[in-house]
């Protein structure tokens, strides 16, 4: 039976009869035949510039466009008006920092960002806050990594202007409880931004149904090639927020001294646009539903079961967060003790295992956790029981191979 694995090219056995186990699917996931076929067959028929020609080639580079955006919108439950393309997830959040942010943060008011959260929903809100005189808090994980309501009450005030946090932390692989954290921030007036750069591939996100004022995600992360993402803004909050970058196509009428700005999306969207890449993230979001989440699921939980089962057999090896399938998507981090995070990596290198070392771009969390870097292991709809396997018979090689004993 043909399986999801065999979809993807970069890991189909190579002449020595090995293929690569990747684990770094948090960094960056592989793509399917599926969605390089489909941003070929763009480059090779219907490239042109959108919004641009009136010839026939323009136009299906429009269609092209405008019908990746409304695939991208109706998979995170929104309207095509309320997506926005941007490069990535780092981008989408960059820009409401700055134009949300900058055009309506003074002195005195709060952002609250969980300290789990990726450098990219972190570093732009201690610019903006400083430019705004807006102070920045933290929100803190309990003794099982989880972010708990008691969490919320401690620090949503009628201060709290925004809350950003991650939907799954990059780290930790834990569900923040966005219903929680929706409800508290709106009753005094917050908006919450959702980093969803770490759920979207792993589980159902419906923009509409959490009811957050912002999500971003990233292509890359769900099959699709580098350097497309989206931002999901609520209407009538992008509607007063003005442009991030100017330049073409993002304009009504430009005057030397003046200018009026499209409606939106497009007043967020300047410049010639990654329409192949956005080509790319709809042929991977098709391929995902056809899939179905139930199914992908099922097999990733799967996964993180048998793997933080084999990790509690290796009495050396400590997992950071609830080391629990249950609310856990994608991800597992962890250190071995005695033995550097770049170390472990590169040990389980020489097995064609791929995970990531490091501190994750997620410093003020290693700092909490007290570690300088970890390592990571995080799984895709690929993964089979074979790759937990070479994982863990890996792990408990590693000290053997430092010399510490087993
Ligand atoms: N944000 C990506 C990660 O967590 C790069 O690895």
């Amino acid at each position: 039976m043909r399986k999801p694995i065999d979809d993807f090219p970069i890991l189909a056995p190579q002449a020595d009869g090995r293929r690569l186990i990747y684990l770094d699917n948090g960094a960056t996931t592989q793509k399917p035949a599926q969605v390089l076929d489909a941003v070929e067959r763009y480059y090779r028929s219907e490239n042109a510039n959108p919004h641009r020609g009136v010839y026939q080639l323009a136009m299906l580079a429009t269609d092209a466009h405008e019908n990746a955006r409304h695939t991208v919108a109706q998979f995170l439950g929104a309207p095509d008006e309320e997506l926005i393309f941007t490069q990535n997830t780092s981008e989408a959040l960059n820009l409401v920092a700055y134009s949300y942010g900058r055009a309506f943060l003074k002195p005195g008011d709060e952002v609250l960002l969980y300290v789990a959260e990726h450098h990219s929903n972190l570093v732009p809100w201690q610019w903006v806050a400083k430019t705004t005189g807006a102070t920045l808090k933290y929100l803190y994980p309990d003794e099982n990594g989880r972010l708990t309501p008691e969490e919320l009450d401690r620090k949503i005030t009628p201060n709290t202007k925004i809350v950003g946090v991650a939907h799954v932390s990059n780290v930790l692989g834990l569900e923040v409880p966005v219903a929680e954290i929706v409800r508290r921030a709106h009753a005094v007036g917050a908006v919450v931004v959702l980093d969803c750069a770490q759920s979207v591939a792993h589980m159902p996100v419906d923009v509409k149904a959490l009811d957050v004022d912002f999500a971003a995600m990233s292509g890359h992360k769900i099959y699709a090639p580098m350097g497309v993402g989206a931002l999901y803004g609520k209407k009538e909050l992008l509607e007063k927020m003005p442009p991030f970058l100017a330049g073409g196509d993002m304009i009504a009428a430009v005057h030397e001294q003046r200018t009026t700005y499209a409606e939106v999306p497009w007043k967020f969207e300047a410049g010639t646009r990654n329409v192949g890449g956005e080509v790319g993230l709809a042929a991977a979001i098709e391929y995902v539903q056809q899939l179905g989440w139930d199914t992908i699921m099922r097999q990733e939980e799967a996964l993180i079961a048998q793997a933080l089962d084999g990790m509690a057999k290796l009495p050396y090896v400590r997992v950071y967060g609830a080391a629990s399938a249950a609310g856990r998507h994608g991800v597992i981090s962890f250190n071995i003790e005695d033995v550097h995070p770049h170390d472990v990596a590169t040990i389980l290198d020489n097995d064609n295992v791929c995970i990531r070392a490091g501190h994750h771009c997620a410093q003020p969390l290693m700092e909490y956790l007290g570690i300088g870097s970890c390592c990571r292991a995080s799984f895709a709809l690929y993964n089979t029981a074979e790759d937990v396997e070479a994982l863990l018979r890996g792990l408990g090689r590693v000290r053997e191979v430092m010399g510490l004993g087993s």
